[in-house]
């Protein structure tokens, strides 16, 4: 069906219309997701393009990262987050993604920062990252409060892969735990999170180790780290030294290890990531860990550096936005999948081969 101004017309059953009648409504390609379980199952289709609410943009995507809670969500793994929000049997919401780059397309009756043509980046969810927000589709909503303008030197590729990998990051190492001269060691510096880790520790004026495999080390050195050290080869925390920050993505050490390489004055803060599964409770992923630590924090000072609160997003997100602009937030593009390749795109990160971030290109 078509539309009078030429558009292409879906129906689109289960998609916010009242129960028992079919809504037609302007169409849009979508990567589609209609059940838990293997990468393959996801489809390339047609829905109806979302409404942004009163306190919501509307994003014509041009960019969308792929990213571990992506896959977390697609897979339904670890099975706690369908209780999350993200629905008990199958997925609430059938388009996976929560990070976006794009172009606003129009704007909810309460946006006031933004308007039609500005070019903006951040995340399509509120809340809880485990869930579906719509990001692989050729239009997304997002709450006015996930997003940002995107700088214009910053391509929309390198904007989409900065939202949550950069919240995360910006809210759990915030500048001033971070004094100019401090020594923060990133483990897992090469990935997603600890690469911008390792440039907001720099950015703040410390001496940074990074932490990563030695195909990864070129790369972080890259980034701005003074020192690496490869993990097949070294036990930083058996070399006899110590930090003052220990920012800990991939949790591979008991606290109890970390310690030895912890100032008696520093702290710690553990990221955590489960490899796709392979590590952590089946049913619970790393939540049991980190709340061993949050009880832990009340008699250890040196866990109290981590953020459980609620980050401010807008702020967070305007900081991400300034650091790029000046050139002290810079995002490694491994590889760019078109937005029909969506499911190639999540093989590719599971494999544990990319240097650098992966994005799905949506339109042109
Ligand atoms: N990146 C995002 O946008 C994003 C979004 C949402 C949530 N998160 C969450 O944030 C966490 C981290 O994600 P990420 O994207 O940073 O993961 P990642 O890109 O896979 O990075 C993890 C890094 O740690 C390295 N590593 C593995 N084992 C190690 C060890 N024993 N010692 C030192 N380094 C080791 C990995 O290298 P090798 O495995 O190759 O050796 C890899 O370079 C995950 O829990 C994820 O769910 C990330």
């Amino acid at each position: 069906m078509v539309s009078d101004r030429g558009d292409a017309l879906v129906k689109c059953p289960g998609w916010g219309q009242a129960p028992g009648r079919t809504q037609y409504g302007p169409g849009m390609e979508a990567i589609l997701q209609s059940r838990y379980g293997p990468i393959d199952n996801l489809q390339l289709g047609q829905v109806a393009r979302p409404v942004p609410a009163e306190d919501e943009v509307l994003v014509r995507v041009r960019a969308a990262s792929v990213h571990p809670d992506v896959w977390h969500v697609v897979t339904g793994q670890p099975a706690v987050l369908r209780l999350m929000g993200s629905g008990v049997r199958h997925p609430k919401e059938r388009v996976p993604g929560t990070d976006v780059a794009g172009v606003v397309e129009s704007v909810g009756r309460a946006v006031t920062r933004f308007q039609p043509g500005d070019e903006v980046f951040g995340e399509t969810v509120r809340g809880v990252q485990w869930r579906n927000g719509g990001a692989f589709a050729e239009y997304a909503t997002a709450p006015e409060i996930g997003i940002a303008l995107k700088p214009a030197g910053v391509s929309f590729e390198e904007a989409a892969a900065v939202p949550t990998a950069g919240l995360i990051a910006l809210n759990n190492l915030p500048q001033r735990r971070v004094p100019p001269g401090s020594r923060v060691l990133v483990n897992g510096a090469a990935g997603g999170v600890g690469a911008f880790a390792v440039q907001l520790a720099k950015a703040y004026g410390a001496e940074v180790t990074g932490v990563d495999q030695r195909s990864k080390l070129a790369l972080v050195r890259s980034l701005g780290a003074d020192r690496t050290i490869d993990y097949t080869r070294e036990d930083f925390t058996r070399s006899g030294e110590a930090w003052d920050l220990i920012f800990d993505v991939p949790g591979n050490h008991s606290f109890h290890e970390i310690r030895r390489a912890l100032d008696p004055r520093g702290s710690y803060v553990l990221i955590g990531h489960d490899a796709f599964g392979a590590i952590g409770h089946h049913w619970l992923g790393s939540i049991p860990r980190m709340l061993g630590l949050v009880a832990r924090s009340a008699v250890t000072p040196q866990l109290r550096g981590g953020s459980f609160a609620s980050p401010n997003k807008r702020r967070l997100m305007n900081t991400l936005a300034q650091l790029m602009e000046t050139g002290q937030l810079q995002v490694v593009i491994d590889r760019t999948f078109p937005l029909a390749q969506a499911p190639e795109a999540l093989q590719h990160l599971i494999s544990g081969q990319p240097m650098g971030r992966i994005v799905l290109v949506v339109g042109g």
